[in-house]
């Protein structure tokens, strides 16, 4: 992502949420910690494109460790160095800890209908806690096609270790899933 397309986000996810923290007159969180959000979880995206691009030939269990799982582990890192929950989440997905609460249906139908929203900020609550949430759209790159493209297509490791896998079929540009920070006020 660009410098100025990182600045364009960040102003609109900061704007959004200011609309809805007036309008509801409830806090938000800091803005240093809205940018901190915003900040790694492109971060995370990145890391991910970037590792997906690295390996050709025909992805197996040691390639996924090289693209997905490293990009699950960092959002753990960062959930317990933050005190945020994060989550990756998907309309089709693959493994079904990453299915779509309501809340997050709702984002993620606004970004399927608008594939300029980038990301956005709500007022919510998680497990009886109120706070933010930021959602940030993840897309399909070529790279992904590899374990996202066509369901004869995928990696046997894949075809054997998700036998309730909804994350294929996809097309570069398609809206793949989002990403999910909560933070707690
Ligand atoms: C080497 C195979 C492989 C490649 C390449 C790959 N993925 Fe995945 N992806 C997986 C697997 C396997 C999972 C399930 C991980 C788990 O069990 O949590 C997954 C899970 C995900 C999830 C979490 C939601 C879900 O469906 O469980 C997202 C989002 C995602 N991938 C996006 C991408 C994007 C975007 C790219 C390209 C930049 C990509 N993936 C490239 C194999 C891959």
């Amino acid at each position: 992502m660009s410098k100025t397309t990182a600045v364009l986000t960040t102003f609109f996810a900061g704007t959004v949420a200011v609309g809805f923290a007036a309008y509801r007159g409830v806090q938000r969180p800091g803005e240093p910690v809205m940018g901190d959000v915003v900040r790694e979880i492109e971060a995370l995206g990145a890391m991910r494109s970037g590792l997906a691009e690295s390996f050709t030939g025909e992805p197996d269990k040691e390639t996924f460790g090289r693209v997905c799982m490293p990009v699950g582990a960092e959002a753990k890192r960062l959930a317990t160095e933050n005190g945020w929950k994060i989550a990756q989440l998907a309309e089709r997905y693959r493994n079904p800890e990453h299915k779509l609460d309501y809340e997050a249906l709702r984002v993620f139908k606004m970004m399927e209908d608008d594939t300029g929203l980038m990301g956005l900020w709500i007022r919510t609550e998680m497990d009886g806690a109120a706070g933010s949430r930021y959602f940030r759209r993840i897309d399909v790159e070529p790279a992904c096609l590899a374990c996202h493209g066509s369901k004869a297509n995928r990696p046997q490791f894949v075809k054997d270790g998700y036998p309730d896998d909804r994350a294929y079929g996809f097309d570069v540009g398609d809206l793949r899933g989002l990403f999910s920070v909560f933070v707690t006020d």
